[in-house]
């Protein structure tokens, strides 16, 4: 198996090759096209729910590891709540999924003991492992110790019937973050010439205002941009981020809207300052059917 290619174990339904592109903003990037099974054209997306197998999707975010194993945050042990999450969903009747998306945030101290950490939690799942940072992460560190396989940090994926994109709304120095005019323009271009494929796009920061005062001034800032864009897309059918450590899930025309909980502690919505919520870690399970539809659950760790 090359360098660049991931065969994805459980459903044994595709292949990857991850093609590097520049990507100014983070300084890295990869291109992915599709090998394998399910892999011919579809003249429009499927319809036929019925005979091609969805695909199965881990969320986990917001895991905020340090490189020391006892370290906290907001008094919780970010370390073991995460392995908790990661127990509870090998649990699931729905594991082993086709891929783990993993939204940001990875760290919290910025260390590359935080990454090594990170790399230990999941190197040994035999599944693609699509990271992204958030605001607290560092992009550099990312692309060096997040670089080999089974992890793909940004960029574009084939998984079956699906597609995903997978931006970077880190801004150095910011607690909110921007999709940036380039990104922005590489993604418009994707989506155009990528129209055969319902498509999934995962970011850190929420696109859309939470109802939270605090919160929505760390959103993304370029909002209204990224969202004209995705309109102009109709096969945009999902658009996940972390950041906001709650759980919202708005259908606005043909786009369902979908925050997921950290994998450690969450945040009291609606509120206009910040608050710590009492709920539980917890992670997202997605099942994209080849019609475009989703059937998704927030799970939350039973304490
Ligand atoms: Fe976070």
């Amino acid at each position: 198996m090359s360098l660049s290619e991931v065969v994805f174990r459980n459903h044994a339904r595709a292949s990857l090759i991850c093609e590097p592109v520049p990507n100014a903003r983070v300084g890295f990037q990869y291109h992915s096209h599709i090998q394998g099974l399910a892999l011919h054209a579809i003249a429009g997306m499927n319809t036929d729910k019925s005979n091609t197998p969805p695909i199965v999707l881990l969320q986990v975010t917001d895991p905020h590891l340090h490189a020391a194993a006892d370290s906290k945050m907001r008094g919780v042990n970010t370390y073991e709540t995460l392995l908790a999450v990661l127990e509870h969903a090998r649990q699931d009747e729905r594991w082993p999924p086709d891929a783990i998306v993993a939204t940001g945030d990875l760290v919290q101290d910025e260390s590359s003991g935080g990454y090594e950490r990170f790399r230990s939690c999941f190197a040994d799942f035999g599944l693609p492992i699509f990271c992204i940072p958030g605001n607290h992460d560092d992009p550099e560190l990312m692309k060096t110790l997040l670089a080999e396989q089974p992890f793909q940090v940004c960029g574009h994926a084939v998984l079956g019937a699906w597609q995903l994109v997978l931006l970077s709304t880190f801004v150095k120095g910011e607690d909110a973050g921007a999709v940036g005019a380039e990104q922005l323009s590489a993604m418009d271009s994707y989506l155009a010439d990528n129209t055969q494929r319902p498509t999934m796009i995962c970011m850190h920061h929420q696109p859309v205002a939470m109802g939270s005062a605090w919160l929505d001034s760390v959103g993304l800032m370029d909002s209204d941009d990224f969202l004209r864009v995705i309109e102009r897309h109709s096969h945009v059918r999902a658009v996940v981020w972390g950041h906001v450590h709650q759980a919202l899930d708005e259908q606005r025309g043909q786009v369902r809207f979908l925050s997921t909980p950290s994998t450690c502690a969450q945040f009291l919505p609606k509120k206009d300052f910040f608050s710590l919520d009492d709920k539980p870690p917890g992670c997202r399970w997605l099942v994209l059917h080849a019609d475009g539809s989703i059937d998704t659950t927030v799970d939350w760790l039973k304490t």
